[in-house]
This record gives C-alpha cells, structure tokens and sequence, in this order.
C-alpha cells in the first residue's frame, strides 16, 4: 500500500512509538509488523540478529509498499540501521538512546555538578552494542553512565500490555539499582519496550526523569514524509512472525483506532 508506513520491532515496544506516529499521522495508514518468533532480540547473537532483521524488513517492505520504515527497536537499530539502509530504497527512521536529551539535561540541571549522572535502561544487546558507546562517548563526556541490561523489564512491558499487574517485579528489578546510584535523575529508556511502563515507573519513582525517543522519531518521519501523507486511512494492519496470536498488541492498538488483525504471517 502506497504512502503507508510500516513500524518494526521484535515484540509490544515499538508500540511506544506508534502511538506517537499515530498522532502526527492520523489519516495514514500504519503497519505495525512484531517478530514475536524472534521475540526477544536483546539475548541474540548479534550476526544472526542482523540477517533475520534485514531479510525479514526485506521481505515486509516488498510485500506491503510502504513509503517509510520506522526501526522502532534500539537493538535492532544500534546492529541493522546501515545494512538496511544500503538495500531498500525507501527511507529508513532507526531508534537509538536519547543519551544527548539526557546529556543535555544533566548540563542545564545541575551546573556546577562535575559528573551528573545519567542511566541507561535497555537490553543487554544495546547495552554492550559500540554503537551506544559510541553515543555517550559522543554525546556524555561529561556524565557518569550508570547502565542496566535487563531482559527482565522487556518481559514485563509484554506482560504490563496482556494486563498483568507488573508493580511487584518491577520494584524487585529496579529498586536495587536506582537505591545504588541515589544522585541519578535523568533515566534513558534505551528499548522501546520500557516507555509503555513509564504510567508505572513515573508513580514508583517520581525523583526520576525517564527520558524516551518516541517524540523524536515521529518528529523525523514527519519531516522524512515531507507533509505529504495520504489522506482518509486511519486504519492499523497487525502482523506478526509467530504461531501466536498478538492479543495484547492488537487490544492496544484497538485503543487508538481501527484495525487489521487478520493478516497472515510474512515469510522471513
Ligand atoms: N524493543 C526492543 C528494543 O528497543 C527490544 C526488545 C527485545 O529484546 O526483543 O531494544
């Protein structure tokens, strides 16, 4: 479909920015395509990573035309970015850690502080990834990066969606981190998983700024789509690579409009 735009990502997370797309895009058509047989990203070996990324984006955007690829996934982005970029010939938006918002902050917040410091929320795959190193070397010299990969938050942003009661688990796997460095405030949310918790970590840690890339990558899709969207479909296709059925994706996306759920898989 001509002028869509097709939104990645492993599991639920890339659902953090849809939404934000969805508000700037109201009348274009979004897919939004989970590699739930893949899900989670944050544990795999980065080159197979890579291929199943690439030739997986590969197969989604011959098959569904879109105008725009949204890589709405920081492991993905910080592995497959530029390989992608060199084989389709549409766009390509990735999602890194806001760690220059952060840095930036810090700077205004606490001048005079020698070392703010800042943390890193993401999986163990970005965690590690050159790429991020390479971004608080570029963006944070001056901060302290506190960094925490955990698996554990990405399966409680699955559950948090399918609406399970996460509270419990969430202060069993943060409260010992953030007690270990009591003079961060400014929280990166390195993985698109973890802003669907912000309603959560926002009441549980109020002190704390968390600080995300929804915003900015609507922002850039729209300058990308250079304000020419089509008009008149606010509709949402759901597709996944798995056996099972998405509910708690396609529940969520139910909440901000119209949807396609009925799609079959698409072949890696
Ligand atoms: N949502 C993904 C991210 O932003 C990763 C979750 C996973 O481990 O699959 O990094």
């Amino acid at each position: 479909m001509k002028n869509s735009i097709l939104i990645f990502d492993s599991g639920v997370g890339g659902l953090s920015i849809l939404r934000e797309v969805r508000e700037r895009f109201p009348h274009t058509h979004l897919h939004y395509l989970m590699d739930t047989e893949w899900f989670p990203y944050g544990t795999r070996e980065d080159e197979a990573l890579s291929q199943r990324i690439v030739s997986l984006c590969d197969s989604a955007v011959i098959q569904l035309e879109p105008s725009l690829l949204i890589l709405a996934c920081n492991t993905a982005s910080t592995l497959a970015l530029q390989p992608l970029r060199d084989i389709l010939n549409i766009p390509v938006v990735g999602v890194v850690p806001a760690i220059k918002v952060a840095a930036e902050q810090c700077h205004k917040n606490e001048e005079g502080d020698l070392q703010p410091q800042i943390g890193l929320l993401a999986t163990p795959a970005t965690v590690r990834r050159p790429y991020t190193e390479q971004l608080i070397r570029d963006f944070a010299p001056h901060c302290t990066v506190n960094c925490l990969g955990s698996s554990r938050l990405v399966e409680l942003s699955e559950e948090f969606i399918s609406g399970r009661n996460v509270i419990p688990a969430l202060q069993q796997e943060l409260s010992g981190w953030l007690a270990a460095h009591p003079q961060m405030q400014h929280v990166v949310l390195g993985c698109t998983h973890f802003p669907l918790l912000t309603p959560l970590l926002s009441e549980l840690w109020p002190q704390i700024h968390w600080i995300d890339s929804g915003k900015a990558v609507a922002q850039q899709a729209q300058r990308i789509f250079s304000g020419n969207p089509a008009e008149g479909d606010s509709t949402t296709s759901l597709w996944w690579t798995g056996t099972q059925r998405p509910d708690g994706a396609a529940e969520y996306l139910r909440r901000l409009g119209p949807i396609h759920t009925s799609n079959p898989l698409i072949p890696a």
